[in-house]
């Protein structure tokens, strides 16, 4: 991977370092939201006070190719050329589209990601998946083309609410399943009720270190890659029957409601500890709550999985793992086994 990861102590400086002179123009892409709360937080950044801010939509309904294109109008409008530098400053829906802006905007120009929320420092903003949502469906468009550098300030982590806290945490869940049986364990034992920030600060490094380990060998998801989808091929399901059903879910609480069932196909399929699997669980259930549906959602989930673009053929492709860090790629279940799995976790 050669996206730099700058832990930050001191994010004006660590910014500044990385707007050199060889860029003719700086343009800072936020949100309406980190616009208010985050863009101030750069504000003794040199390089930064003359910089050109474009500001989009907050939340994932504005991924999509009009805001792309306002992005790209404003580029042009701004003067910037192909030696210009994008800064991204927000979630994960501002570091994917600024992320594709920048890399199709004159056939590419460079950019920076500092995320400000938890999902977007351990998950989108590292690995160079970048883009936006198209004919109804999630990052439809985009292309692998990695950030230059991520500039990770957990100091963002303390203005952020509970609910968006937990659903970052959920992705940090899933790489310590990646690793080993010491950071799984550590990921159970951490009080979400009362983060410890600075323990929170080590173990985001850890994450993104496990996040950045997978990349490097595997950065077009050819093999290895796809053990990061662990806990999505079901928790995509949830979030988009939510979506359809108008009662959205935060990504990271259906990761983890879908990390609990995939734990169960595992334990089926691959010989997973019970033991192992059911703390989890426990702890999934008293960190997200429950999912709510019925026996009459199997089908309509069922299809969601059928149409999850990591499939080959038409079959559902699951990341399943024969105990914690034993990653087995490449899984298939009956539709029988699968409901199961949804009378698993409605029933515990
Ligand atoms: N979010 C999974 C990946 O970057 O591959």
């Amino acid at each position: 991977m050669s996206q730099k990861i700058i832990l930050s102590k001191s994010i004006n400086e660590e910014v500044a370092a990385l707007c050199t002179a060889e860029y003719d123009k700086i343009f800072v892409l936020t949100d309406e939201t980190t616009r208010s709360l985050c863009r101030n937080l750069l504000s003794d950044c040199e390089p930064l006070k003359t910089a050109t801010d474009i500001t989009i939509g907050a939340t994932d309904t504005c991924k999509t190719i009009d805001t792309l294109a306002d992005v790209w109008r404003a580029l042009g409008n701004g003067g910037a050329s192909r030696h210009s530098l994008l800064v991204c400053l927000g979630g994960g829906m501002v570091t994917d589209l600024g992320g594709f802006a920048a890399s199709t905007f004159k056939r590419g120009i460079k950019f920076i990601n500092i995320p400000t929320t938890l999902l977007a420092m351990v998950d989108a903003a590292v690995g160079g998946k970048t883009g936006i949502n198209f004919n109804g469906l999630k990052n439809e468009i985009g292309v692998f083309n990695e950030s230059m550098a991520v500039v990770i300030d957990t100091d963002f982590l303390r203005t952020l609410d509970d609910a968006n806290l937990r659903s970052g945490y959920a992705e940090m869940l899933k790489h310590s399943f990646l690793q080993d049986e010491a950071m799984w364990a550590e990921h159970l034992a951490f009080d979400l009720d009362n983060p410890d920030y600075a323990h929170l600060q080590t173990m985001v490094a850890e994450s993104i270190g496990v996040k950045s380990r997978i990349v490097t060998e595997d950065p077009h998801e050819k093999g290895l890659r796809k053990s990061l989808n662990l806990g999505h091929t079901v928790g995509h399901a949830f979030e988009s029957l939510a979506l359809e059903e108008n009662r959205p879910v935060l990504h990271g609480y259906a990761v983890a409601w879908g990390l609990a069932c995939e734990l169960y196909l595992s334990v089926v399929l691959r010989n997973f500890p019970q033991d192992k699997m059911r703390q989890t669980v426990d702890f999934i259930r008293q960190t997200y709550g429950q999912f709510n549906f019925t026996c009459d959602h199997y089908d309509r989930l069922y299809n969601f999985m059928c149409h999850d673009k990591k499939n080959v053929g038409g079959v559902i492709n699951f990341t399943l793992l024969s105990d914690v860090g034993q990653i087995s790629l490449d899984n298939h279940a009956t539709k029988a086994q699968l409901f199961e799995m949804f009378d698993f976790l409605r029933e515990g």
